[in-house]
Parts: C-alpha cells; sequence; structure tokens
C-alpha cells in the first residue's frame, strides 16, 4: 500500500486543481439563465436562490432587454438579461480558485438613477469600494476591474450596493461578471 501514497497525493493535488475556476464568465456570469416566474415579483427577484449559481439579499431585480424605466429604455452589454441592485441589495457566488493567486474581478454596471451610487465589490476578507462613474460609454455602460489576492481555495466574491435611497429600486444595473488570473512579471536573478 504505502508506494501507492505518493500518487495517490498526487492525484488529490491535480484534481484539486482541476477544480479551480477558470479566466473567463463565472458560472451564469451574463445572468442569462434567470428566475422562474413563480421567483419573480414585476421584476423583483423574490427568495435568496432564484437566479441559477447566485445568491442574492436584498431589492435585487431581473431586468430584460428593452425593458423601460420612465422614458429609459434599458439596454443590456451582453446577452438578453442582467440585474438590478436596489437599496443594500447584493450578489454573492461561491467560487473555487488557487489560494495566493491574484484575481481581477471585472464586470459591467450602469448607473439608471442621478444620485451617486458606489458599490462594495469582495473576495471574502478583502473588499474594495468603486464609485460608478457618470455614464461614459454610448450604451451607458462601464466596465469595472478590481484585483484581489485568493486568500483561500473558496472564496465568496459579492456585489454589494451599500446606498439607500427614497426609489428602492434605485442601484447600478450589473451584467458579465467575470474573472481572470493575474500573472505578476516575473523576478528574474539575471543582473545587467
Ligand atoms: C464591504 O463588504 C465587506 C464584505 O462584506 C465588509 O466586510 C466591509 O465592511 C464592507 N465595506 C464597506 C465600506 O461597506
Amino acid at each position: 500500500m504505502l508506494p501507492l501514497l505518493p500518487y495517490f497525493l498526487l492525484l488529490c493535488i491535480s484534481s484539486q486543481l482541476a477544480a479551480a475556476l477558470k479566466d473567463g464568465l463565472l458560472p451564469n456570469g451574463n445572468f442569462e439563465q434567470g428566475p422562474r416566474r413563480s421567483a419573480l415579483r414585476g421584476t423583483q427577484v423574490i427568495g435568496h436562490e432564484a437566479i441559477p449559481q447566485w445568491q442574492t439579499a436584498g431589492f435585487v431585480e431581473y431586468i430584460q432587454w428593452g425593458q423601460k424605466q420612465g422614458d429609459m429604455l434599458l439596454v443590456v452589454p451582453e446577452g438578453s438579461f442582467a440585474i438590478r441592485l436596489g437599496n443594500d441589495a447584493s450578489i454573492k457566488q461561491r467560487v473555487r480558485l488557487t489560494e495566493g493567486v491574484r484575481y481581477s474581478l471585472t464586470f459591467s454596471a450602469a448607473r439608471t438613477c442621478a444620485q451617486e451610487e458606489r458599490l462594495n465589490v469582495s473576495a471574502s476578507p478583502e473588499f474594495g469600494v468603486l464609485p460608478m462613474q457618470t455614464m461614459y460609454s454610448s450604451n451607458g455602460w462601464d466596465s469595472y476591474s478590481w484585483a484581489f489576492l485568493a486568500k483561500s481555495a473558496a472564496v465568496d466574491l459579492v456585489i454589494h450596493n451599500p446606498g439607500v435611497s427614497e426609489d428602492p429600486a434605485c442601484g447600478p444595473l450589473i451584467d458579465s461578471v467575470a474573472i481572470r488570473q493575474l500573472f505578476p512579471p516575473r523576478r528574474t536573478n539575471s543582473k545587467t
């Protein structure tokens, strides 16, 4: 039995590496898989696990391309659906990453209300507060990117709108949540 042990360990290690998330969209990172009809009240998402792959909290809406908000037509940068984080709302997904590696979390966001908005982006235990800028791109969406160090192999990625406004539906639209491994420049010992 004993000589087999190293192989067994190797297998364990490699299967763990294989399970770490690949670069690109998170599972259902573009929200194309939506809640069942019964989990929607109008556009509001009911229940914390209604959107496949995600856990939600607070006032979250499921937005379809072309939906109207007053006189404004809501467009979605990728696919046909996005979500909106209203008052104190958040979305969360637990992902497997490689511990000790730096990643960048990217997503698209669009403001739909006039007031200032901020998003608290976190990869437990790290977080960063990103101010939402005025719309720079022609379709009203901008890309945001936040870098973090994976402190463990299982990380909760959270995008949270800490804002509280009179209209609970005010808050940024979010789409295309993706992750990418960052490769720091290699240190070399060569002297010039
Ligand atoms: C941001 O979120 C993290 C994780 O949920 C929390 O620990 C931190 O206090 C929050 N920071 C702000 C400024 O809201």
